[in-house]
């Protein structure tokens, strides 16, 4: 029953449920509105920094009485689409041969899963995903198969480097000293998890990867239990930044397994990135931003360096939350 949180997002729509008139006294009705009654859980979706057009078309689906799936995957596509966009699907950074490949991942509230790993010549990776979830006996489809894949299901092709995107890449090219610049080329990879009416959660991460990748290689982002995982029972966690350090700890599987021992979403991303700091000396220079989202509807994120973001749609309306980070400013 995909509308039962709306109606109890009300006075009135519990009155409803209940099938009661509700008595209103002219003192009361003059008095402020009382805030929604917040059913423990969704409806509600969160994603990776401040892509409010992402998580304002996932919300989009789930008050139309659509699945955490089709939210997750809704939501992620307007990154995808966007050219602007220099981190994903379309008018992603190449590699260093000149590829836009993409990688991404996308996991329902059984469990199901379905994923691609440098794909070339889609703009949504994330829904050839779903259909390697959904059409395929497998998980995991890379490279040519998964393009074929992509064709096969009709899915429509497009060179993906924009102009801007190519300019920058040749002027990478004649500079071999070029070092990542932390938070902006290589950490906005869009992870969105989601919780429907019904309870149930989906999550998705679409990602074109490390900006000058060597060709062939493959981050978090597609890696189920790595980039993005969700147990419905438990909730679900997704992660942003250099992929390779989030394999090494399979970071969003710990952070699920952490909330399922009792921590909640904050706790769990906290401990996540200690775990990857755990095993480094010195100051790290990179980024990793984790997200959370528990069955109860409770959120968290915790990151290495400032200036990550989460984006949150509820009843409680559109934000974007500030996240901690285990590094402080002056620190950075
Ligand atoms: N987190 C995206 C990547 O490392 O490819």
């Amino acid at each position: 029953m995909k509308r039962r949180k709306f109606l109890k997002n009300s006075t009135l729509g519990s009155a409803a449920v209940l099938g009661v008139t509700p008595l209103v006294s002219c003192r009361e009705a003059a008095s402020p509105m009382p805030k929604p009654e917040l059913l423990p859980g969704g409806p509600v979706a969160i994603c990776t920094w401040d892509f409010k057009n992402a998580t304002a078309r996932a919300w989009e689906v789930l008050q139309e009485g659509g699945s955490a799936l089709d939210a997750v995957e809704a939501g992620v596509m307007v990154e995808e689409a966007d050219p602007g966009n220099q981190t994903v699907g379309l008018g992603g950074r190449p590699d260093r041969d000149g590829y836009v490949t993409l990688d991404a991942c996308i996991m329902d509230s059984l469990g199901n899963c379905g994923s691609v790993m440098g794909l070339e010549g889609y703009v949504h990776a994330i829904s050839v995903a779903r259909k390697v979830m959904e059409q395929t006996p497998h998980v995991i489809l890379v490279g040519e198969g998964a393009s074929r894949f992509a064709r096969e299901q009709g899915f429509p092709t497009r060179d993906l480097l924009t102009e801007a995107s190519r300019q920058q890449w040749m002027e990478w090219k004649k500079n071999e000293d070029y070092q990542p610049v932390i938070n902006i080329e290589n950490h906005d990879t869009i992870g969105m998890l989601a919780m429907d009416a019904d309870g149930a959660l989906a999550g998705a991460c679409t990602t074109s990867g490390l900006a000058y990748k060597m060709r062939g290689r493959v981050g978090d982002s597609p890696v189920i239990g790595a980039g993005l995982y969700v147990d419905p029972e438990v909730g679900g966690a997704t992660a942003t930044g250099l992929g390779e350090e989030v394999v090494r700890t399979v970071g969003s599987f710990l952070i699920v397994e952490l909330m399922r021992q009792g921590k909640s979403p904050q706790e769990a991303c906290e401990e996540g990135v200690r775990r990857i700091l755990a095993r480094k000396k010195g100051k790290p220079d990179f980024q990793i931003g984790f997200i959370a989202l528990n069955t109860g509807g409770e959120t968290g994120g915790y990151c290495i360096h400032p200036g990550f973001t989460y984006r949150q749609y509820d009843a409680q309306g559109h934000r974007n939350t500030p996240v901690s980070s285990y590094l402080k400013s002056s620190e950075s």
